[in-house]
């Protein structure tokens, strides 16, 4: 492997500083960014931006990125005004804040959408990119770090391009990446991926070196965050769905070595994914798109053959030992783009297993996993909707209760949609598993009032559904003052308990 970051001989007099290149974006541009969960974002370049905006310039920008990014982003843009407006997704608390207090507008898209609008000008002009990346080939292809996203369509819908070159990101990652191109219609043809681990592209984003107005050297790290300890709760949900999954091998409708997972990021789906290494499956595959440290242990472990997402984030100290550790995975994984890691015609092709985690989920199905209360935004959609439409099995993970008891996760109208029953299958909770499929909808309601629910919410529930039965209105029964009430109930009073 050629050693050299930048291989590019007409690129090395685009190399400048940090506070030089920011100043090709100017206020009220729009700027899109490498990084997909906080993995392989540009940090130096943002910094600077920072500062513009504390020392009194209005920059007023759109950011657009893959997914979630880090601090240097979505903390420091946010808070110093440099950020106005924000797409498709984001997990930081400062512009969590920012957008629950209207000063930064949020456009909360499924993953997989935002690229094909993007590239195709829904969302307006991209006017610079600035894409993290290991190297730059001779051929001026850039070779991203540890995340792929949005870039390539960053890099194609830009006016201008800077390239962060991170020092700080192993070499080794050359290699890993799969960038494939899919044409805006009519121009498209079948995607040519039926096995998680088949390359289709190039290991770079092709990019015209004249695009590349400047090239920053750094050697800023991913600011990733610790992995939450497996408690109880999460153990017992990772124990009920790997119970589930075991019984739809004994049925006959999974084969013994599943279908590729698909796992959502957090402390459920680390136990989940922790809880696997200890199950009787082998030869597992994972078609997802963040590969966390529990998808390394598993390849480790010998549990998992083959990986394929858009970004790896790892905890700060598997972060230590990614070096060498890269090394070692390097022939187990792939990273590509998220219009293909989050393809939802590729989740429906491969048969993925979709595992998401919902804040709350209702009688009927419903799953809301974004919206507290139905107003204020935590995350936002991500990549769930993708895989959960797509999936061959559509699995939501929530503990049946939250803050301390006084939330019930099981309420009788979701104050929020964002996954509707027509796509929710399975619901597991600490108490059990709701199979939904084939059930009508007071079925459903039953079932996870009895397998999901939390014992201090069941007859709470219970009354509900049997109040709502003696309206009109059988087939979905509801008392829509009642179900809001559960919601003024908890704002005034402190607990959905009824008293
Ligand atoms: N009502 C109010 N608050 C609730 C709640 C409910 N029904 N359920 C959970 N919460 C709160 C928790 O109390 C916690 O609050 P805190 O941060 O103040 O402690 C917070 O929501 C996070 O809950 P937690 O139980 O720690 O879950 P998590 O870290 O696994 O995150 C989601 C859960 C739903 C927020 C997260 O999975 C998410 O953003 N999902 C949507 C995107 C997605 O699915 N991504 C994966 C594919 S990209």
């Amino acid at each position: 492997m050629d050693q050299r970051r930048l291989r590019c001989k007409e690129l090395e007099e685009k190399v400048m500083s940090a506070e030089e290149a920011a100043q090709f974006i100017k206020p009220g541009m729009t700027v899109g960014t490498s990084g997909f969960t906080p993995a392989g974002y540009p940090k130096a370049v943002p910094l600077e931006l920072a500062k513009r905006a504390e020392n009194g310039e209005e920059l007023k920008l759109t950011i657009m990125t893959g997914a979630s990014v880090g601090p240097e982003i979505d903390a420091r843009l946010a808070e110093s005004g440099a950020m106005v407006r924000r797409y498709p997704y984001q997990t930081n608390g400062t512009s969590r804040k920012k957008i629950n207090e209207g000063s930064v507008k949020y456009v909360d898209m499924h993953l997989s959408h935002s690229s094909q609008q993007i590239k195709a000008g829904f969302l307006g002009p991209v006017h610079v990119a600035i894409i993290e990346a290991v190297a730059i080939t001779k051929d001026g292809g850039i070779v991203p770090s540890t995340s792929v996203g949005n870039s390539n369509i960053y890099v194609e819908k830009a006016e201008k391009v800077i390239v962060e070159i991170n020092t700080s990101q192993p070499l080794e990652l050359e290699g890993t990446h799969d960038i494939y191109d899919i044409p805006l219609p009519p121009h498209r043809k079948p995607i040519p991926l039926t096995k998680v681990d088949q390359r289709i592209g190039v290991p770079y984003i092709p990019c015209d070196p004249d695009k590349i107005v400047a090239i920053v050297e750094t050697d800023i790290t991913d600011k990733s965050r610790p992995v939450a300890p497996i408690d109880e709760i999460s153990e017992k949900m990772a124990k009920n769905l790997i119970e589930f999954l075991s019984n739809e091998v004994k049925e006959n409708r999974l084969p013994e070595n599943l279908l590729p997972l698909q796992s959502g990021v957090g402390s459920v789906a680390n136990a989940v994914l922790a809880g696997l290494a200890n199950s009787p499956f082998e030869h597992l595959t994972v078609f997802s798109e963040v590969l966390q440290d529990s998808v390394f242990s598993l390849i480790d472990c010998g549990k998992v053959d083959f990986a394929s997402g858009t970004s790896i984030t790892l905890s700060p100290e598997k972060l230590e030992t990614f070096p060498e550790d890269i090394k070692r995975f390097k022939d187990k994984i792939i990273l590509r783009p998220q219009e293909i890691s989050n393809n939802p015609g590729l989740a429906r092709r491969l048969g993925v297993i979709a595992m998401n985690t919902a804040l709350e989920v209702d009688i009927y199905g419903n799953v809301n996993s974004t919206h507290v209360s139905g107003t204020r935004m935590m995350n936002g959609i991500g990549g769930s909707g993708d895989f959960t439409r797509g999936g061959y099995l559509s699995i939501f993970t929530t503990a049946s209760t939250a803050k301390g008891g006084a939330v019930s996760s099981i309420v009788p109208m979701v104050s929020h949609i964002d996954h509707t029953e027509h796509d929710t299958m399975v619901i597991v909770t600490e108490q059990g598993v709701a199979d939904l499929r084939g059930l009508d909808p007071v079925e459903r309601a039953e079932c996870l009032i009895e397998k999901c629910a939390h014992p201090d919410y069941k007859d709470q529930l219970r009354g509900y559904l049997e109040e709502a039965l003696q309206h009109k209105g059988k087939h979905t029964p509801h008392n829509l003052e009642k179900a809001l009430s559960w919601y003024t109930r908890l704002a005034e009073t402190g607990t959905m308990k009824e008293s």
